[in-house]
């Protein structure tokens, strides 16, 4: 049998690869303007970070780590994540020490052994950002305006923004104690997993995608209620601000990350168009003000969110046809070939994109190729050109032919591509 790609893993080729770049590039390039700094991190790392920060409990660290012993010796573990890596070294270099606050971002592949389906993969891309040493609430805000921002400039345009306060520590304690009080009586109807959740951490257990659990979990108390009065007053400055802004969003009290490593803000964007199926959550986020601290840097408080790409490019209108070729070079016959090659170095010192096929073959199907990878300028060149210093430049867009000195053959491709 062939070999193929692992289930749930993608090959992405280059058909598709101008999509990708389009979006990676509008990324880098809105959060740069607000500060970001890229970082990259690698993409195995012990398995003790992800344990410790993501939780022992959640979904993630109990079903879905690709986790190996490296040759005999340490557990090591595929990110499924980019947080824990950008925490780890956040502390790992000391960073807190150089600078008071921190903006990171990221663009890579994650990995989650999750059961594959539209929009969700075993590999999957991620972009996110990270800001450390800013407790908020204005920085929130920042960016989830930010993201929505981002998010229509790429067209899409229906979607929904959810927001929830968490709060911290105190509120936290307060909340376990009124949620077992309401979970208890449905301890026997819960799914195995969140019985040992209810112990563990209880706040899963409002996670838990199992029908009956998410049916009890939907009537539970909602933490909001529960706010201890520096985490309300810290909720309410958010969305003083969104409202400023003017960013839509909606509070949910009952959303809960698959994550336990949040505090105070949480949020996610659902995409509400066609084309994304049940995986709509284009992204999720928010705070993580005790994370570094526990994984051994000084207390920092940190906010940060991360996309799934192959969901933003479900959701995104496709773009102008692809065209990764300005000028496609013509042999007009096949001992003209060298002299093909030296025009292509040519007009590629001048900054153009060329291609040519120097196999030979016939004038028709040389043209026939130049206009199938979708070239703008096929520049015919044979025996007669070479002589008298010229190349015919056909513009297959408007459907013209001109004669042109060989020395002004690139300034008038240039001409044409900026017309
Ligand atoms: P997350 O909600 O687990 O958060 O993932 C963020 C986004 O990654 C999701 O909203 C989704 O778009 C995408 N995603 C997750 N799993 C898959 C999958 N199996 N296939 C395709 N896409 C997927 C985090 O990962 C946090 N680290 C976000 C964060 C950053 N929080 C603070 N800073």
């Amino acid at each position: 049998m062939s070999l193929r790609a692992v289930k749930g893993m993608k090959d992405i080729l280059p058909n598709e690869i101008s999509k990708w770049h389009r979006l990676e590039h509008a990324f880098r390039q809105r959060v740069e303007g607000y500060g970001f700094r890229e970082a990259r991190f690698p993409i195995v790392e012990p398995t003790a970070l992800f344990v410790r920060s993501i939780g022992e409990t959640t979904d993630i660290v109990e079903k879905e780590m690709y986790t190996f012993t490296d040759r005999g010796e340490k557990s090591l573990t595929l990110r499924p994540e980019g947080t824990a890596s950008a925490v780890r070294a956040f502390v790992q270099h000391s960073v807190q020490a150089k600078e008071p606050v921190t903006k990171w971002y990221y663009i890579g592949p994650m990995y989650r052994r999750e059961r594959p389906a539209k929009g969700r993969y075993r590999q999957f891309y991620q972009a996110g950002i990270e800001v450390f040493g800013d407790s908020g609430p204005f920085i929130d805000a920042e960016v989830i305006d930010m993201v929505v921002g981002f998010i229509s400039s790429l067209g899409i345009s229906e979607v929904e923004v959810l927001i929830n306060s968490i709060g911290g520590p105190e509120t936290r304690h307060a909340y376990r104690e009124a949620l077992l009080g309401y979970l208890t009586p449905y301890r026997a109807e819960l799914c195995s997993d969140c019985q040992r959740r209810m112990d563990a951490n209880p706040l899963r257990v409002l996670d838990c995608k199992v029908p009956r659990c998410a049916e009890i979990a939907a009537d539970a108390p909602s933490i909001l209620k529960h706010l201890a009065d520096e985490d309300r007053a810290h909720f309410d400055g958010l969305q003083e601000t969104l409202n400023v802004l003017g960013t839509p969003y909606r509070v949910d009290g009952s959303l809960v990350r698959g994550l336990d490593y949040y505090t105070r803000t949480s949020f996610e964007v659902l995409g509400k168009g066609a084309g994304l199926g049940a995986q709509n959550a284009l992204l999720g986020g928010g705070r993580y003000d005790q994370m570094v601290k526990s994984l051994g840097g000084s207390q920092t408080p940190a906010i940060g969110f991360a996309m799934g790409l192959e969901r933003l490019l479900m959701a995104m209108p496709d773009g102008p046809p692809d065209r990764h070729v300005d000028v496609f070079i013509v042999a007009a016959q096949a001992d003209v070939r060298a002299e093909a090659t030296l025009l292509g170095r040519e007009l590629r010192d001048a900054g153009l994109r060329v291609e040519s096929d120097l196999r030979g073959g016939s004038l028709k199907s040389q043209l026939r190729r130049a206009d199938k990878i979708n070239a703008r300028i096929a520049m015919i060149l044979g025996e007669s050109e070479i002589e008298a210093g010229v190349v015919q430049l056909k513009d297959l867009q408007e459907q013209t032919q001109d004669e042109v000195p060989r020395t002004q053959a690139a300034a008038r491709v240039h001409a044409l591509l900026s017309e």
